[in-house]
């Protein structure tokens, strides 16, 4: 591979630089969660990408180095499931030699991460994000529509905290009238064990799980209902752009967090951009379209071919959905809800 040193990092029409790069590696999941990819709709029978038109670990690693290269400093793994990828250790290694000095993370849903957990951290992975829903069987098994129990997730979470994927975030969903005890379930649980929990606000990406602003609980009302239990102390972003807001628990017993994309959107910071599992370059969580740098790749060009392309795509990248969102029509939304890249291809 030829990469030709540092090269000037693109800024975007609002003179934000790309920065992360979230990698989504499989249309595939064991999990079935209704907000993503409802088992009515992803049955036995659904067709995921043909194998040829998912890139290899070797175009993978080839674009993590130009991206590197440009100035991307944190590398997401995502899916779908990531860890249905085969031989992801594999992969993770390359990743870790393509970036040596970047922040390399994997988002998963935790339910083959114990069997798996220390070797990814041999091969160079950081640290995991868990998504985790809901702590009692009952709603797990009903979210991830699969009836999958609780307990593996939980021993996934130890294993990786063995391991020392750490700081080691879970991730979860809050959906009004389905799964707000998970607030006061997560923080008990996981409250002085180590793990940071982040609250995220449900979100209308996608076509598939018929997004309401009513199925929206806000950070605030998060807040307050987690105080009813704990004192919480604002804490300071670790770094600029950081997604989520950090609270501490007053006794000093850890920390959480919330990820306020609908009732305080974040775009004026983002430094995203997303790989999609067959390639295509995609500039927000909400777009309609990605841009091929597969055909790219397979049609020969070089290294500088694909770092001016990923330039100039990034150049003219003007994307700020959540902040737009509350000013779209109704006919504006159902038009651009029509028309997303599914949340199992961008990985959040
Ligand atoms: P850290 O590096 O650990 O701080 O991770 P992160 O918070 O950047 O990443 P993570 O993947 O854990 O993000 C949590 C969730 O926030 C995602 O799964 C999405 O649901 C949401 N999110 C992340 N990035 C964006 C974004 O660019 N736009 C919007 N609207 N939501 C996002
Ligand atoms: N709103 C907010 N977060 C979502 N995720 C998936 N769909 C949504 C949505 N509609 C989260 C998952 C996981 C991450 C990949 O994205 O729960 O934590
Ligand atoms: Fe799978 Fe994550 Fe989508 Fe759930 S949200 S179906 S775990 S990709
Ligand atoms: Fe970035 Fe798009 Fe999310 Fe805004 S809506 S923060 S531009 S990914």
């Amino acid at each position: 591979m030829t990469v030709a040193g540092p090269r000037q990092t693109p800024t975007d029409r609002f003179d934000r630089p790309v920065r992360d790069l979230r990698i989504s590696l499989t249309d595939r999941c064991n999990f079935r969660c209704s907000y993503c990819m409802p088992a009515e709709v992803f049955g036995e029978h659904y067709e995921y990408l043909p194998r040829s038109e998912i890139l290899t670990f070797e175009e993978i690693e080839r674009l993590t180095a130009i991206f590197y290269d440009l100035g991307v400093s944190k590398l997401r793994l995502t899916g779908g499931e990531p860890l249905l990828r085969r031989d992801l250790p594999d992969l993770v290694a390359r990743l870790r030699r393509a970036a040596p000095r970047a922040d390399l993370t994997l988002t998963t849903n935790g339910y083959l991460l114990e069997r798996c957990a220390q070797e990814l951290k041999s091969a160079g992975l950081d640290r995991v994000t868990i998504s985790l829903d809901a702590l009692d069987d009952e709603t797990f098994k009903r979210l991830n529509g699969r009836g999958f129990a609780v307990g593996p997730v939980l021993t996934g979470v130890e294993a990786a905290q063995r391991a020392g994927l750490e700081p080691l975030k879970i991730n979860c969903v809050v959906i009004k009238g389905v799964n707000e005890h998970a607030l006061e379930d997560l923080t008990g649980y996981f409250r002085g064990r180590g793990a940071i929990v982040r609250f995220i606000e449900y979100m209308d990406v996608g076509t598939r799980n018929h997004w309401e602003l009513d199925h929206v609980v806000t950070a605030a009302e998060m807040a307050e209902r987690i105080r009813d239990s704990f004192d919480l102390v604002p804490l300071p972003a670790n770094y600029p752009g950081e997604v989520a807001r950090r609270f501490g628990y007053a006794d000093g017993r850890g920390e959480i967090g919330f990820i306020t994309s609908v009732s305080a959107p974040f775009c004026g910071d983002c430094t995203r951009a997303r790989l999609t599992p067959d390639g295509r370059l995609v500039t927000c969580l909400f777009a309609s379209e990605g841009f091929d740098l597969r055909g790219l790749l397979r049609g020969g060009a070089s290294d500088d071919e694909v770092a001016e392309t990923i330039c100039s795509i990034w150049a003219g990248r003007s994307d700020r959905y959540s902040e737009l969102r509350s000013q779209l029509s109704p006919d504006e939304a159902i038009r651009s809800a029509s028309e997303r890249i599914e949340m199992y291809q961008l990985g959040g």
